[in-house]
């Protein structure tokens, strides 16, 4: 079978990758691709948002199986445009993708399935929003534990973390007035602030039955001991021990089953890959946001691991089959990815570098390289992105993985090129409290 992937970023590299061990895969195309997937198959130079030329190349080339890596052609109903031209795709559809596509869509959604997450009220004029944190924070002193985010897409920069009264008014101005993430800032939620370590719970579901992944952790702030700006996120590391099997058991019940039941309800069932964005609170596991895709950089160290055949784990999502597919199987190794950025990322930076040193660290024992913001130019492999390379790495204890992931980062040079020094650490923090034990069961 021929198989297509959209998207560009590392989370695409590892689904190509994944996708090419299959025996059952002839062929793997990558729309639009980068310098890594070349090696995996064949890119072809369609962009993931043109969804006309997708299908038409699907059509054309006799795709038998789709695979869609980013959110936005999700949202924007890619799912079911290729069903519609009777072509085989994994994904959820555009109206379950609003799970990501409008955070207002999702938090009612689990505000009514009785979802542990943070309170929140939605907003469409900024006078308003402004009004209500004057009034609920009178003292421009005290601190002022809020969110505020843009209701649609936006990158993954829709999202302002506030802690003082000046920068709640501030996000809501660049939100709602200054319309720094565009239409995405149309209307807007202001919400508790939540604190704890992150998680990111991903599972494949069929629209009943869920299949959990192990538990990952991500690093969203640019430098070490997660500070920093915000990025799109700077490695991951795959099993996260901060999330053991009874916390895991916990999730599913109390926030996966719930939301997949609410969407099967509302006749909007979600078929494909539902990523929960958890805070471990003191009160127990909450949900920040829902994503409707694999994670990435979460992706590169989750299918490092999968032993499972991924068209089979694929197929029977889209099927309807996954209560008869089994247990997964997974390498017991941990796996750890160490994202390279371009100099000045997340903001401005230069691209067009030569990466040298790409060979040296494939030849490094149970390393794999993935690619991100890359192209070949006069042969040459340059850097186009902010985050540039996933560089991933097995090994029998957390430690062993992180030193080998480094080792294959010292191996790999370009001009600006940086990383953080402390992916995985967090593993090694001490565990956080226990989640309630006294929450009726459902
Ligand atoms: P999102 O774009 O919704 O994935 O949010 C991005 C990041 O913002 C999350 O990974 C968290 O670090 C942070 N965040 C979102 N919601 C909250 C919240 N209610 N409390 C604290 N941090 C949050
Ligand atoms: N790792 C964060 C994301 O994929 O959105």
């Amino acid at each position: 079978m021929k198989v297509l992937v959209i998207g560009n970023g590392g989370r695409e590299h590892a689904l190509a990758w994944k996708l090419r061990q299959s025996s059952r895969v002839s062929q793997v195309f990558i729309a639009p691709g980068n310098a890594g997937t070349a090696e995996e198959g064949e890119n072809i130079n369609i962009q993931a948002n043109d969804i006309a030329g997708l299908i038409k190349f699907a059509q054309n080339n006799q795709i038998g199986l789709t695979v869609v890596g980013p959110e936005g052609p999700l949202v924007d109903g890619v799912v079911d445009a290729f069903q519609a031209a009777k072509l085989r795709v994994f994904g959820p559809s555009r109206a379950a993708a609003q799970l990501e596509g409008s955070k207002i869509f999702c938090k009612e959604m689990l505000r009514h399935a009785d979802v542990p997450s943070a309170d929140f009220h939605v907003f469409k004029n900024p006078e308003t929003a402004q009004r209500f944190i004057l009034d609920r924070y009178p003292s421009e002193d005290e601190t002022v534990p809020v969110v505020v985010k843009a209701d649609g897409l936006a990158a993954g920069k829709g999202v302002i973390v506030c802690n003082r009264r000046r920068d709640a008014l501030d996000a809501i101005d660049r939100i709602a007035r200054k319309r720094e993430f565009g239409d995405a800032g149309k209307q807007f939620i202001i919400e508790d602030r939540l604190d704890g370590q992150e998680a990111s719970i991903l599972a494949f579901t069929d629209g009943r039955t869920i299949v959990m992944l192990p538990p990952a952790q991500d690093h969203k702030r640019a430098h070490d001991g997660d500070t920093g700006p915000n990025t799109g996120g700077m490695g991951a590391y795959c099993p996260a021990p901060v999330v053991d099997d009874r916390m895991m058991g916990w999730i599913e019940e109390h926030i996966l089953v719930p939301t997949v039941h609410a969407m099967k309800r509302s006749r909007q069932p979600f078929k494909g890959v539902l990523y929960a964005g958890i805070m471990l609170t003191n009160q127990g596991p909450k949900v920040l946001e829902y994503n409707v895709r694999l994670g990435d950089p979460e992706c590169q160290p989750l299918l490092m691991r999968l032993k499972t055949d991924i068209v089979d784990l694929i197929e029977a999502t889209i099927d309807g089959r996954l209560e008869e597919l089994g247990q997964l199987q997974w390498d017991p190794r941990h796996a750890v990815c160490v994202v390279m950025a371009s100099e000045g990322y997340p903001g401005s930076y230069e691209k067009g570098r030569i990466i040298r040193g790409l060979n040296e660290a494939a030849a490094i024992p149970d390393v794999k390289v993935f690619h991100a913001g890359t192209d070949i130019v006069n042969g040459n492999v340059v850097n186009t992105g902010g985050r540039v390379l996933g560089v991933t790495a097995l090994g029998n204890t957390l430690s062993a993985a992180k030193l080998q992931a480094y080792t294959a980062v010292k191996c790999i040079r370009w001009p600006g090129a940086w990383c953080r020094k402390d992916i995985s650490d967090k593993a090694l923090l001490p565990p956080k409290e226990d989640v309630r034990r006294d929450k009726p069961r459902r």
